[in-house]
């Protein structure tokens, strides 16, 4: 038997990953502020979302996931906020309209601040300090009050979110998102790479349809998905000290959802049965991603998506498999085969950052994009062989012209990391990068979506 969920039963479970607060009675004041604050989402938006989710479930749209590895206080910017949104709806363009298909868009935005760490503690000399776990925890800085986790930083972390999410729906519903601004969301410094102009005969290519369109009498005016777009957040609900505190019961339905994001996930660290992780997000109505890694078992796994998800919706849990571009084609069968075999609904995502991290010979955390790049065609090629939908992709990337991912179109070498290495935590794809990823994506998407006989006027009648 399964025993009650409470926000709080995750405190009798097995905790990791997560900082132990030195004043406790500071710690307990900021929890008690923040469960007074408004939610941050609204638990209707997390149902659409898991409602468009259960449609790429049955293969009828294609999730989008992607934004910073973790956000930070120092890099809070409105300019920052605005270039990760164009680069995703870049990249949605380039997959709507490249393999006609409905795209879901869900930032790591807007609360992706803590961070798991493989080491408790980081060393440098003779000094041993805690890690840094993310902005919403401690501080990146290598000093001993910087480091001491402060229960104060979620409170700033739950205002930044708040600006964030703000700025985030007033892009996407306030006009920026509008279609036929295509051409606008083109970065100045992407404009001229060959991703750059990839994008704009693709733009160019889309304004004449629409011209058409208007001709047919279909203008922003009179139809909206022209003018406006959906755009859900989401983050790892690593600290549940800040998730159960923005927990809250949904009046409609009477159930509790986790306000503090659309969609939460659980990371590849904290996936165990019974982890305190699990425990949360198996309580609440939202949807939710489960990181897959290579120690994954598939036994595990389906007892897992038992607890997750035991009525067996299709939008409610989302598989994000990270296994390295080497080891995808071998690893992941066995877990599709188990997920079929058991009948389970789900959508199956690639995240193909976190398994391709290297260190390069000048020392920078980095990723090789041909790998990423590879993972991508590995996570397609293992879904057409198994007879199931490639749903989706999870990655990390950010609108500025960082270079911190090795490789791409601008051909970023080891001796260029250190030019614009910006990240907190780990490497992201810069917005040229992420374009070639969508254009692979895009042309992968066609050929699934040939070979399983799906057309655009299939999915609008089913939707
Ligand atoms: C992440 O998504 O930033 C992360 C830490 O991933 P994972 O849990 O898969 O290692
Ligand atoms: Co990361």
């Amino acid at each position: 038997m399964v025993a009650s969920w409470t926000p709080q039963s995750w405190r009798s479970k097995t905790i990791r990953q997560m900082p132990t607060y030195p004043d406790q009675q500071a710690l307990e004041a900021a929890e008690a502020r923040l469960a007074a604050y408004p939610p941050l989402v609204f638990a209707g938006e997390a149902r659409n979302l898991r409602s468009q989710l259960a449609r790429v479930a049955k293969g009828e749209a294609f999730l989008l996931q992607g934004g910073d590895c973790a956000e930070s206080f120092a890099e809070f910017h409105a300019n920052n906020i605005r270039d990760t949104f164009r680069v995703m709806l870049q990249m949605a363009v380039v997959l709507t309209f490249g393999a006609a298909c409905p795209v879901v868009k869900v930032g790591r935005m807007a609360g992706q601040f803590a961070k798991p760490r493989s080491a408790d503690m980081e060393k440098q000399g003779d000094v041993e300090l805690p890690s840094y776990r993310g902005d919403i925890i401690n501080e990146i800085a290598f000093e001993e009050a910087a480091r001491r986790p402060d229960p104060e930083r979620m409170i700033l972390a739950y205002n930044q979110a708040a600006a964030t999410l703000n700025l985030l729906r007033a892009f996407a519903q306030g006009g920026f998102a509008d279609l036929h601004k295509v051409h606008r969301w083109n970065l100045e410094f992407v404009a001229d790479s060959p991703q750059g102009e990839r994008y704009e005969a693709l733009a160019s290519r889309i304004e004449e349809t629409m011209a058409f369109m208007a001709a047919c009498g279909l203008t922003a005016e009179t139809v909206q998905p022209l003018r406006e777009t959906d755009f859900f957040t989401s983050h790892e609900a690593l600290l549940l000290n800040y998730e159960q505190a923005l927990t809250r019961v949904d009046s409609l339905t009477g159930k509790p959802y986790d306000c503090s994001a659309h969609m939460l996930w659980i990371g590849d660290r904290t996936r165990q049965l019974d982890s305190a992780h699990v425990e949360f997000l198996r309580g609440v109505e939202n949807p939710i991603g489960l990181k897959c890694g290579p120690s994954s078992d598939p036994d595990e796994l389906c007892r897992l998506i038992e607890v997750l998800n035991p009525e067996n919706d299709p939008g409610r849990l989302t598989l994000i498999a990270r296994m390295a571009h080497d080891k995808v084609e071998e690893l992941l069968p066995p877990l599709v085969r188990a997920v079929k075999r058991e009948g389970f609904n789900v959508v199956w995502s690639c995240d193909p950052m976190h398994g391709n991290t290297v260190k390069s010979s000048t020392g920078y955390k980095t990723r090789p994009f041909d790998r990423i790049l590879s993972e991508v065609r590995g996570f397609f090629a293992v879904h057409k062989a198994e007879g199931t939908y490639a749903g989706g992709v999870h990655f990390e990337m950010t609108g500025q012209d960082v270079t911190e991912c090795l490789g791409g179109a601008q051909a970023i070498g080891e001796d260029s990391l250190a030019d614009r290495y910006h990240t907190h935590c780990d490497p992201r794809l810069n917005a040229s990068q992420a374009l070639e990823l969508a254009f692979l994506i895009a042309e992968q998407l066609k050929e699934e979506r040939g070979s399983m006989g799906i057309s655009a006027d299939k999915v609008a009648a089913a939707s």
